[in-house]
């Protein structure tokens, strides 16, 4: 089976640049379809999930291309509002073509998403979001298909039960179509819904609020967005990974291409860990500098939505913690089942254990050994990879194709800083 063979205890030293948002690209990809002239989209991360989207939107008849980072789409040619082939069921993202398809052509029908096994993943929000604006929407239970109907979508004010990312950018795809004004309340505040609105307001949407708990979208009715040029911000979890990563190492590694704000929750962590994080500006970029050459102190950590400590970091953070010096404590309490990463990291010698309701502890131990371990979804990978990065002798890390799903170039990025990893088939 394909692995990383890793030869962990070298630190981490040298610069990294980080990519382009994979949770921004994965949303506003979907959202071309609601434009009348063509996209060009820059600082697209070549990773699994824009590969597939890419498939996707091809297969509704969009011209479709993407290189160097630079993805382009021409949502004039597409030719059915039916996204209904296997590649659907890859990603969680693939909810956006409801959004998408429902707001440009008051009609989608679509195969249910897929995307990581980290718990149960709803989308009741989106349903009940897209309903308040009009839709009917249909469960094909039997064949795993959603079909949303709309002759008109017309704005209403939606309050969320949960601040959903998902949720929060569905129902601005649909809303900024729509006839009339939508408020979203206890909107999710992530950089990448800010990003989605960005863009959409790049393309004509009238979107304001994005970024605090209340969006208020002025429909500007269907048809009516064009294309535009938009580059994606950087990805604060890709960032933060290399950020723990070069900490966990013992290294020093200079972070380029971020965005400080997004990462105050993570750089506070790792200073409170006693990380030295250290930000510059390197012409016209803002950098991190981020070393460590001590033994971590123990941290409790609660993850939380936007700005609160990101989930998509907490399996990173519990390999570095593994070899504190004391016992540290996770709570995650955005998905509580997030923690199969935790036996394959105790295969190394690390001493955790899942106590339930999203709880998890860590006794700190003095090293971690080598061991052969498998990812379990993309973010137990990156997880998986620090720790191996970490141990004393030689780890394989197997089930690669989730950490394909969304780190660019991992490999080479990771090379360039001393790793010792190499992908064997
Ligand atoms: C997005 O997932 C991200 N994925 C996830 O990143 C990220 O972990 C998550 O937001 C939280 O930040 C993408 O953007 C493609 P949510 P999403 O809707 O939209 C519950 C990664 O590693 N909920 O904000 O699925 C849900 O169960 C991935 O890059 C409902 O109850 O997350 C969870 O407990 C993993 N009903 C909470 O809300 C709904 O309709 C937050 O989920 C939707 C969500």
């Amino acid at each position: 089976m394909e692995h990383y063979k890793i030869e962990g205890g070298h630190p981490l030293r040298g610069k990294v640049t980080i990519s382009g948002a994979k949770n921004a690209a994965v949303a506003i990809i979907p959202a071309v379809i609601l434009c009348n002239s063509a996209c060009r989209l820059e600082n697209i991360p070549n990773i699994e999930d824009v590969a597939i989207l890419r498939n996707i939107l091809s297969s509704l008849g969009a011209e479709v291309d993407f290189s160097d980072n630079v993805f382009t789409a021409n949502p004039v040619t597409i030719h059915t509002n039916e996204a209904l082939s296997e590649d659907m069921t890859k990603l969680r993202a693939s909810y956006y073509l409801l959004g998408a398809l429902l707001g440009r052509y008051g009609y989608a029908k679509i195969a249910y998403p897929g995307g990581c096994a980290i718990g149960e993943r709803p989308i009741d929000l989106h349903i009940k979001g897209l309903s308040r604006l009009g839709a009917v929407i249909d469960f094909d239970k039997a064949n795993g298909i959603i079909t949303a109907k709309a002759h008109t979508l017309v704005g209403a004010e939606i309050y969320l039960d949960k601040a959903s990312v998902g949720a929060t950018i569905n129902i601005m795809l649909a809303a900024s179509c729509a006839e009339g004004t939508t408020e979203i309340h206890n909107a999710a505040k992530e950089p990448h819904v800010v990003d989605v609105a960005n863009f959409l307001n790049m393309c004509g949407a009238r979107i304001k609020g994005a970024g605090t708990d209340t969006i208020r979208i002025v429909g500007v009715g269907r048809g009516n967005l064009h294309g535009c040029s938009y580059a994606i911000i950087p990805d604060q979890i890709e960032a933060g990974t290399f950020m723990i990563a070069a900490a966990a190492t013992g290294g020093e590694v200079v972070i380029k291409n971020i965005i400080p704000a997004h990462l105050e929750a993570i750089t506070a962590k790792l200073m409170e860990a006693g990380v030295s994080v250290d930000p510059a500006i390197e012409g016209n970029d803002y950098i991190l500098n981020v070393a460590s050459t001590m033994r971590p102190r123990p941290l409790r950590i609660e993850t939380c939505t936007y700005p609160g400590f990101p989930t998509d970091l907490q399996q990173p953070m519990m390999a570095f913690l593994s070899t504190a010096r004391g016992e540290s404590i996770i709570i995650d309490k955005i998905f509580t089942e997030r923690f199969k990463h935790v036996n394959e990291l105790n295969k190394m010698g690390a001493n955790m254990r899942v106590l339930g309701n999203g709880k998890a502890e860590i006794i700190g131990v003095e090293s971690l050994h080598g061991a052969d371990i498998y990812a379990t979804d993309l973010r137990a990978g990156a997880a998986l990879i620090i720790a191996a990065l970490m141990a004393k002798g030689e780890t394989r890390v197997y089930n690669l194709h989730y950490t394909d799903r969304g780190y660019e170039n991992l490999e080479e990025k990771l090379k360039a800083l001393g790793a010792r990893i190499k992908r064997v088939n």
